[in-house]
């Protein structure tokens, strides 16, 4: 019988409990052993909860406790999570987390102690929810170079995005309906910033090369300044907005970046709406694949970190070699990376397009009417080009970068 701690009894980690409890004799048949809740750490009393009698506050009765082998991580944050994980580690035991704040920042380390101890450090739930991805990078694809993985990552800001194209809610009333279902981080702008996504394409990106990422050095903007009117541009052109976090390895060359992005009906992604996740993986002899799923919530998070704990107790006894080395991956200038681009402009089209693709060279024009301004798709073009052209142009209200075929 295999004996498990969690650590927060939040959304996620009374999530683990419920499909321990719930799913027990499936994951018993794929774990090969019974799997126990043991301890539940929490700083509050849930005395009505189905683990009050497992309840405690004491971080030390599950560190110094040498029946329980596994911990899992729920509690979110750096502190107390980081301190008390890698303790954990340190006392040689097992730990399964959902927490990408936590892998983003302290990743590298607490994979080095885990091997080093000969145990594991799991993370499947830190990116994507409920969707297989870590597990796929390190066994499925292990084999392939991989060289774009391109994420619907954040489920918060893709229920707000949705809402915003199909319904014309406001920003405000979707942001505080995901906050209710469970889906947003207690600080809206950790998900609505980028931030959220940012850590997860930084997670994403170090397994596929094997190095560590600094995800303060992924260029991250937010959904913040995605309005209304851009919808009514994208609804008349055919295309949506999506919050993209993306990774393109060239020959050693990382790209990573988080921002929204217009794309059309066929890209891959296009489909991903609601709270769902979508990541698309591109290797050099698959082509391009593709994850799905709910990327956000109680129990798809916690069923992937269940699966985390199954894959412990089935290696026990050693590292599975997983994630990335001391080595540094620099990310490369997001000026160098190149896009087409959507951009909205004071005035009539009549009177600006020419001095507009003086500027951006030919471009495809959009105008709506009854709005005191008109749109255009540059060609593509580096990002640090483009902005150098931008300068030219007085009146530009909006830019959005664009994936569009012609
Ligand atoms: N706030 C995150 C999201 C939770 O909305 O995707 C899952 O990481």
């Amino acid at each position: 019988m295999a004996n498990v701690a969690i650590m927060g009894y939040g959304t996620i980690g009374s999530g683990v409990a419920e499909v321990l409890m719930e799913n027990k004799a499936e994951i018993a048949r794929a774990a090969g052993e019974e799997v126990q809740l043991k301890y539940v750490l929490d700083v509050r009393d849930f005395p009505d909860s189905p683990v009050a009698d497992k309840l405690i506050h004491d971080f030390s009765q599950i560190e110094n406790d040498p029946d329980v082998q596994i911990v899992v991580e729920t509690m979110g944050g750096l502190n107390p999570a980081y301190p008390f994980v890698k303790a954990c580690l340190l006392a040689g035991k097992h730990v399964v987390t959902s927490n990408k704040a936590l892998v983003a920042a302290h990743g590298t380390e607490l994979l080095q102690i885990a091997r080093e101890k000969g145990i594991n450090f799991f993370f499947e739930a830190s990116v994507g929810g409920g969707i297989p991805i870590i597990r796929p990078l390190y066994r499925c694809l292990a084999g392939e170079r991989i060289t774009e993985i391109t994420g619907i990552l954040n489920g918060t800001t893709n229920y707000i995005l949705t809402k915003m194209d199909k319904e014309g809610a406001s920003f405000e009333e979707t942001l505080k309906d995901a906050q209710e279902l469970g889906y947003a981080e207690r600080n809206p702008e950790v998900d609505i910033e980028g931030y959220d996504t940012c850590r997860k394409i930084a997670i994403l990106t170090a397994m596929v090369t094997g190095k560590e990422v600094n995800y303060e050095e992924i260029y991250t903007e937010g959904i913040t300044k995605i309005t209304d009117v851009d919808f009514r541009y994208a609804a008349q052109m055919g295309t949506s907005v999506k919050l993209f976090g993306s990774s393109h390895i060239d020959n050693g060359e990382v790209h990573a970046w988080v921002a929204p992005v217009m794309i059309g009906k066929k890209h891959p992604l296009y489909a991903v709406s609601d709270v769902y996740n979508g990541i698309v993986v591109k290797g050099n002899m698959l082509g391009t694949s593709m994850y799905y799923g709910s990327g956000a919530g109680k129990l798809p998070t916690a069923s992937a970190v269940v699966a985390d704990i199954i894959e412990a107790v089935q290696n026990k006894g050693h590292n599975v070699p997983i994630g990335w080395s001391n080595e540094k991956q620099p990310i490369a200038d997001m000026a160098t990376a190149a896009y087409r681009y959507f951009v909205r402009v004071e005035g009539k089209a009549a009177e600006r397009c020419a001095e507009v693709e003086a500027a951006f060279g030919k471009c495809r024009v959009i105008e709506i009417d009854g709005l005191d301004e008109f749109a255009v798709l540059t060609g593509r073009m580096a990002e640090g080009d483009f902005r150098a052209r931008m300068e030219k142009i007085p009146g530009i209200r909006q830019v959005i970068r664009a994936e569009l075929e012609d």
